[in-house]
């Protein structure tokens, strides 16, 4: 019988040591509520790595040679948990008043592209949802606008002259390739109801595939946050549940660089338990039956 794994003692210098390196590469900070977080993972990366000390673990990471197990320690510290159709008022929210907003004043101005980045993405869920909901706007859309003749057979899922990408970005290769994969188990589809599972998806097996028309519009990529190199232009921006894993100074800075990704008046959407209140006086909060998001402000010159 083997026996239980010893668990080796991690100083509080070293602690600090190991934290300030998942810091400076990720932005992550393992405040006291979540050292116990760090602590249970880093335990479990010296053991896959047969280590005896937190401190020739830490001389590892920082050596040439540890650049793999930095980016295995930093994946198993990414906290992925995310479902389909994830906070409904607030997508309601999306759904009904800001999309509408958007697609009307782009009709106006006869731009028909839409472009919405889900940032911190994780294993698709949040991205496909967005592509559903917009798939059925721009259909709600067209069928109020009578002097548009439905030509096309069979319907395209994005009527023309109308284009939408979907950006999604994340800082984990493995959640990307699931997101990629694009198949779902039941337990991941019991949020989606069935006129959803009908319309957006395949039965293969026991697993629900994504269909290829929804696929077409999401792009999955690899983006660390901390960067500046981020997609451009985004008419909305959802990143949910990320920015809470990050400390308040790298909020600041991560709300000013989505101000920049978005175009005028575009939309900013952060998750239930996070908020842009005393990070920024550049977005106006926009609230409706408990769905709230942020809207750009545009600073006259
Ligand atoms: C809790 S999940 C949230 C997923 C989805 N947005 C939702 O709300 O359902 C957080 C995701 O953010 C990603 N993430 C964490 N830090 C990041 C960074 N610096 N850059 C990009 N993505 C990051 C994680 O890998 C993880 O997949």
């Amino acid at each position: 019988m083997s026996s239980p794994a010893v668990a080796i003692q991690l100083s509080d210098a070293e602690m600090r040591l190991l934290q300030t390196i998942v810091y400076q590469e990720r932005g992550m900070y393992f405040d006291a509520r979540r050292t116990h977080c760090l602590r249970d993972r880093l335990q479990k990366r010296l053991r896959e790595c047969r280590m005896e000390s937190f401190y020739s673990y830490y001389r590892l990471l920082l050596s040439p040679g540890g650049r793999q197990e930095l980016m295995n320690l930093l994946e198993d510290l990414t906290i992925n948990e995310t479902s389909f159709f994830r906070n409904k008022a607030q997508l309601e929210l999306f759904h009904k008043h800001i999309l509408d907003d958007i697609i009307r004043a782009k009709q106006q101005e006869s731009n028909f592209q839409l472009r919405i980045w889900s940032a911190g993405c994780s294993t698709g869920q949040e991205p496909y949802t967005i592509a559903m909901l917009v798939a059925d706007a721009l259909a709600y859309h067209q069928l109020r606008m009578p002097s548009r003749p439905d030509a096309l057979w069979p319907k395209p899922l994005v009527p023309p002259p109308w284009t939408v990408e979907i950006p999604a970005s994340d800082i984990n290769y493995t959640v990307l390739r699931a997101g990629q994969e694009g198949t779902y188990n039941e337990h991941h589809m019991s949020s989606v109801d069935y006129a959803y599972r009908l319309r957006y998806f395949d039965k293969v097996g026991e697993r629900y595939a994504v269909k290829k028309a929804i696929k077409e519009l999401v792009h999955f990529d690899f983006h660390n946050l901390e960067t500046e190199f981020l997609p451009q232009s985004n008419d909305v921006i959802f990143c949910r549940n990320v920015m809470m894993y990050f400390d308040e100074a790298e909020q600041r800075r991560l709300v000013e660089k989505f101000y920049r990704c978005l175009t005028p008046g575009g939309y900013l959407l952060v998750g239930h338990a996070e908020s842009l209140l005393g990070l920024t006086d550049k977005f106006t909060m926009v609230y409706r039956n408990s769905g709230t998001a942020y809207k750009r402000i545009e600073v006259s010159q």
